[in-house]
This record gives structure tokens, sequence and C-alpha cells, in this order.
């Protein structure tokens, strides 16, 4: 028997590949012991299929505060403890917090911001392109867009963006302590409820207005519940997309003759493509679904009793030859779509109508409008995030 690896485990030379390790386990023992920072030893599951299974499997639950919870460091432990959203709690409390918020994602709703999202990406190029040379185009545009567009939804004043981009940081670090992860926290929750409060006085079209005078005033939410659902799409709402921004950008950069066809085309298919599969190449969210089974359930014909932990392991699960043929091949004319890189199941990404408009205009635009986009350092100096929650790059600069 092999030793128990340590999860997570190290990436090799392709910073877009899953660690190599991974691959082995998948072919060798797809479902198998992990040790994490604790100590604990719960189950990895790495195959496509037994991943969906997990995932879609009500005796399987996503409820942090149950002792076989496998959380990714103490940081994040005590976080969740302290804000407690709709992404760490079971149905049926999920289902409703979640259904309040359905109606503002829905995949109408979003498309009909497209032109708002057009006129943000055009903004931000323009600025970009009239500052000085290299760029970071993190700071420059990965990060503003998704933030600028999360503010607007939820009616956060972007100019505060500077706190919570700091405050967010802390929080999806992995090497955060449990005390300043728990200072981040209130901080966070104690800036939402204040504009909660200004929001029940002063109502206006956001979505943190809606849930002031729909929830709030009538006793169906706390001011504190409305809070913790905020920092999650918060912080949700510009971390992830951001990072996938940045992260395709230089996944594209290495494949240029990919990248020239995708600015090159004339069909918007290919667009909606390229996203897929980058969604599915890069799986940012590399930490894996993080739960717990409540009874015994048999996965990949191995036993998982009552009370132990499970880690789903989406990026490995993306990389399954039975679901993508050559699977570690970036190719944007696949069909990827059923990828699950938002998840799979009833925690399956709320805000997936939102990041695919983001992308696709992002991934549509600014290849063309800067054709000739490069990175200004060699991509063996950029620091790639293997101490986030959210893999991604912390800087890119670019020159063109
Ligand atoms: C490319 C961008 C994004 C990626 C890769 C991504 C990925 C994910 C994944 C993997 C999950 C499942 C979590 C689990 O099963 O434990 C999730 C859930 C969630 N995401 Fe996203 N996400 C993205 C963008 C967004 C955006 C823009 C929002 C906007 C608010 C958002 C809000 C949420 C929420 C609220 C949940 C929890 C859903 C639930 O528990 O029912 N995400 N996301």
């Amino acid at each position: 028997m092999t030793e128990t690896p340590e999860f997570p485990l190290a990436r090799g030379r392709c910073p877009f590949d899953p660690p190599p390790e991974l691959g082995r386990i998948q072919r060798e023992e797809p479902v198998t012991r992990v040790r994490l920072w604790d100590g604990s030893t719960p189950w990895l599951v790495t195959r496509y299929d037994d991943v969906r299974q997990v995932l879609a499997d009500p005796r399987i639950s996503a409820d942090s505060d149950h002792p076989g919870y496998p959380a990714q460091s103490a940081g994040m432990r005590a976080r969740r403890r302290r804000a407690k959203a709709f992404i760490s709690m079971d149905d049926p409390e999920h289902a409703e917090q979640r259904r309040l918020l359905q109606p503002s994602f829905m995949v109408k709703k979003m498309q009909a911001l497209r032109p708002r999202i057009q006129a943000i990406v055009d903004d931000l190029i323009d600025e970009m392109l009239a500052g000085p040379k290299p760029a970071d185009l993190v700071a420059a545009f990965a990060l503003p867009l998704p933030s600028l567009v999360i503010c607007e939804l939820l009616g956060v004043p972007y100019a505060d963006r500077a706190f919570f981009h700091r405050v967010s940081r802390v929080l999806v670090s992995r090497d955060t302590t449990p005390d300043d992860a728990l200072a981040a926290t209130e901080e966070l929750l104690a800036y939402l409820g204040d504009l909660v409060d200004q929001k029940n006085a002063d109502p206006g079209e956001d979505l943190l207005s809606r849930l002031a005078v729909g929830q709030l005033r009538t006793g169906a939410m706390t001011r504190e519940q409305i809070a913790s659902m905020g920092q999650l799409l918060l912080v949700a709402g510009h971390e992830t997309t951001a990072n996938m921004i940045a992260l395709g950008t230089v996944a594209l950069l290495q494949h240029p003759e990919q990248l020239a066809e995708l600015r090159d085309a004339e069909d918007p298919q290919l667009i909606v493509n390229a996203v897929e599969e980058l969604l599915r190449y890069l799986t940012i969210t590399h930490s894996g679904r993080r739960r717990v089974a409540r009874e015994d359930v048999e996965v990949g014909g191995r036993l998982i009793r009552a009370g132990e932990g499970v880690i789903a392991a989406g990026d490995i699960a993306n990389r399954d030859a039975t679901a993508f043929p050559a699977p570690d091949d970036l190719d944007l004319h696949r069909k990827a779509r059923h990828h699950v890189a938002f998840g799979y199941g009833v925690h399956q990404c709320l805000g997936q109508p939102l990041a695919r408009v983001e992308l696709q205009v992002v991934y549509g635009t600014l290849y063309r409008r800067v054709p000739t986009l490069a990175l200004a350092r060699p991509i063996e100096e950029l620091r790639f995030k293997h101490d986030m929650a959210v893999y991604g790059v912390h800087e890119l600069p670019v020159t063109w």
C-alpha cells in the first residue's frame, strides 16, 4: 500500500496542469485517502463520474460545521464558523436562501447586462492603452471588471474596492491564520451590515436593497444573515472571474495559434466554446469541493462511512479522458460544457451565467483590441497562486 499523500499536492512544471500525482491517483486508486493540514484523512475522489456522483448525492453534506468536514485550512474553518453562507449549508436551508437570489442571476438577466459589461471592458482597455507599458493586467483589467459588475449588482460602492480586495485576499489565502481570518471576516460583516442598514433606510434597485426590504423588514432574515450572504457573493463574484481572465490570458499567450484563431473568429460560437474549454482546462477552484458523508455511501467501489470527509477534485475530474478525449490538450473547438469547473449538483455555481457573459465579452474583446498583447516577463517569473484557494497569477505584467 502506498503512503497517504499530503493534500493539496504540488503542481509540476506546466503551470496549467493539475499536480501530476493527481493523475496517477486517478489512474491507479481513484478514490483514496489523503492527509490534510490538521492530520485528518478524508477521501479524495478524482474520476469525472465519481465527482459528479458525490456532488449530486443528498447523503453527502456540504455542512462545514460537521466535525468530519475537511476544511482547507484553520483560517478557512474559522471564517466559515463565523459567517456561514448557503454554500456551506444543506437543503432545505441552502435551497431557501439560494431561491431568493436565483432570479437576480438568471441567464436572461445576465445576457441583458452584456452591453454594460462590454462598455466597462472597452473603458478599462482604453485606460490601460493610454497608460504606461508594461502594465499589470490583473490590476488594470482582470480585477476591476468583475469587481465593478458585482458591486453594481449588489449595490456595494466601487469606491470601497481597496478595502474589499484586501479583505478577500486574506480570506482566500491558504496561509491565513484563524485570528487574521476572523478579523477580516468581522471587518467585512460589519461593512456589509452597515450597508444593509443604509439600504433599509433608503432602498435602491440593487440586490442588497431587495434583501433589506424583502427579508430584513419582514423578519425573514437577520442583518447578520444578509451580510453573510453578501460576503459570499462579493468574494465569489470577483475573485474567481478575475483569475479566469488573467490565467486564461496566460494560457492563450502560450498557445499563439489558438489565440490568433480566437482573435480573428467571425463565428461567436468559438468564443463561447473557448470560455468553456478554458474553464475546464484551468479549473481555478483547485482545492476540491469539500464535503462530508452523512450516511454510508459507495463511491467508485469504495465504502465511505458516515462522518468521513470527502474531497471531490474537480481539477483532475476535468482532465478525465473518459469525459474529455486528450484531456491535457487545450482545444478551443472542444465541446466542453459538461465540465465541473462550476461544480455540480445543488451547489453548482449560482453566478455562472454572469461569469460566462463576463468571460465571453473579455475573450472576445481584449485580444482584438490589443492584438500585440504579450507577456512583459518570461512565464517562469510569474507568481502563480499556489498559496490561494482560487488559482491564478498574483500579477500579470503585459506589454503591446
Ligand atoms: C469563472 C468564475 C467562477 C468559477 C470558476 C466559480 C466556481 C464555483 C464552484 C466550483 C462552485 C461550487 C462550490 C461547491 O460545490 O462547493 C461555486 C459556487 C458558487 N458561486 Fe461561483 N464561480 C465563478 C463565478 C461566480 C460569480 C461571478 C458569482 C457571483 C455572485 C459566484 C457565486 C457563487 C455562489 C453564490 C456559489 C454557491 C452556490 C451554492 O452553494 O448553491 N460565482 N462557484
